[in-house]
């Protein structure tokens, strides 16, 4: 495979081979220069259902998810947690569900996605700093599998509620282990500025405590240090501390069943070279192996965005064509209310044509940029690209943290998601109407 796929020039531009893009991207192709999406026109979808639009692929979701399955077969207890944040639309729980996998949440919205969705409670993880005494009723009566820890104070409040209900509650610790994951700093959440976890140092004694509490169980020990990571030294730095921590465990007489190792492993979303799923097996799976052996330690992992983004895609319409002395403005329908990676995190994602260009020569530079009030709202900046109003554009990757981190900013009624398997396509949710916007409001 060629992955010679951007060409980034001295002024910033960056010119984008869809053909070698969608290389890596097996649910896309160009059939009579036409984007597909497994199999489904873009034009049947755009003519359909109307842009912007989100479409995902059931089939690079299931493809995704087996990846982890297959990768990890040399252990006898793995559970892949789909990190439900990244994209949280029921018809992707549901297949996800439906394929094996347990979930992580982070909140009791999630918690009640999994459960409309179909999903096996007792294979949901619930992670998340701030759990209030409700959410832990509402979890624990659910019958979650797991509580990841995020504070000392939270083993009382778990204790009080599980004692209130005459329930026992299954708790993991999410550790700190204070190593750099080299990602955004935004999304970088296993250093020790960082809100998330217990520190390696007060780590025994918070296990300690929870060993004295009646109606808690430990069960397991947890980390997540952060998204997008393309390399697999961090996650080998991070495995190392808690093996180190499992080890001090042990002599002190705390037995656990799980390591829970969290998300993370990055994606290309242009031309980055993430680390695969299989090599970051082969990095951990030694080391897991001897867990195994020595300690019967299953391993539960938590992957987000590398099942869903480049299982997804956002297909926008360009409405006008503003060229200026400085730069070229393509605005189209879609902003950074429909998807705000680029704007929060200036996170550089492909915008290809849905119709490929015979000629090149109209070829311009342009900032693809939305309708909304703000100067951030751009998709895309100083990209190469032969546009005419009335095209439309896909945005790659955008499968993951797309549609999940949508606002209404602007009022803008959120967009349609589409589902396609192998031919067929299914609105898996309606476009918002007007009356959504102000649903629950009154004058
Ligand atoms: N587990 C925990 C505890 C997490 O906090 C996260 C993500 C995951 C798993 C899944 O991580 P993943 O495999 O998706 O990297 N909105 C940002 C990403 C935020 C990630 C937050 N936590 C973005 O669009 O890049």
């Amino acid at each position: 495979m060629n992955f010679d796929v951007a060409s980034r020039y001295a002024d910033d531009t960056l010119h984008i081979d869809a053909n070698k893009l969608i290389q890596a991207l097996p649910f896309i192709d160009y059939h009579d220069g036409l984007l597909h999406i497994d199999g489904v026109s873009s034009k049947t979808l755009i003519d359909t259902y109307g842009t912007p639009l989100y479409v995902y692929s059931k089939h690079a979701l299931l493809a995704n998810y087996t990846a982890y399955v297959e990768s990890f077969s040399a252990l006898n207890d793995v559970q892949i947690c789909y990190a439900v944040k990244a994209n949280s639309n029921l018809a992707v729980l549901s297949t996800l569900a439906k394929a094996g996998a347990g979930f992580d949440i982070v909140s009791v919205g999630e918690l009640h996605r999994v459960i409309k969705a179909g999903g096996d409670v007792s294979r949901v993880v619930y992670s998340g700093v701030g759990k209030t005494a409700q959410d832990i009723q509402i979890a624990l009566q659910a019958g979650v599998g797991c509580f990841n820890v995020e504070a000392i104070s939270e083993l009382d409040v778990i204790n009080h509620v599980a004692k209130m209900l005459g329930k026992t509650a299954p708790i993991s610790i999410r550790i700190n282990p204070d190593v750099d994951a080299k990602t955004h700093p935004y999304i970088s959440t296993g250093m020790k500025d960082n809100k998330f976890g217990i520190t390696h140092q007060m780590a025994l004694s918070a296990y300690e405590y929870a060993k004295s509490l009646e109606n808690i169980k430990i069960v397991g020990i947890d980390c997540h240090i952060g998204s997008q990571l393309t390399e697999v030294q961090p996650f080998v730095d991070a495995l190392d501390k808690v093996i180190e921590l499992i080890e001090e465990l042990h002599d002190h007489g705390i037995r656990l069943q799980h390591i829970d190792l969290g998300g993370g492993l990055g994606v290309r979303y242009v031309d980055e070279n993430p680390v695969s799923v299989h090599d970051f097996a082969e990095a951990l799976l030694p080391k897991l192996l001897v867990l195994q052996t020595k300690y019967n330690l299953g391993l539960y992992l938590e992957p987000g965005r590398n099942i869903a983004a480049n299982a997804g895609v956002l297909l926008t319409t360009v409405d006008v064509l503003k060229p200026t002395e400085h730069r070229n403005f393509a605005i189209v329908d879609a902003s950074m209310s429909e998807l705000i990676r680029p704007a929060l995190y200036e996170s550089v994602m492909a915008i290809i044509p849905t119709k490929l260009n015979a000629d090149d020569a109209d070829m311009k530079v342009w900032d693809v940029v939305g309708t909304v009030c703000e100067s951030s709202d751009f998709l895309g900046k100083n990209r190469a690209l032969a546009l005419q109003v009335g095209d439309v554009l896909a945005i790659t990757g955008a499968g993951a943290y797309g549609f999940t981190m949508s606002s209404n900013y602007n009022s803008r009624p959120r967009p349609a998601e589409v589902m396609v398997d192998g031919g067929l396509h299914r609105l898996v949710r309606m476009r918002e109407s007007m009356e959504d916007l102000w649903r629950g409001e009154s004058v």
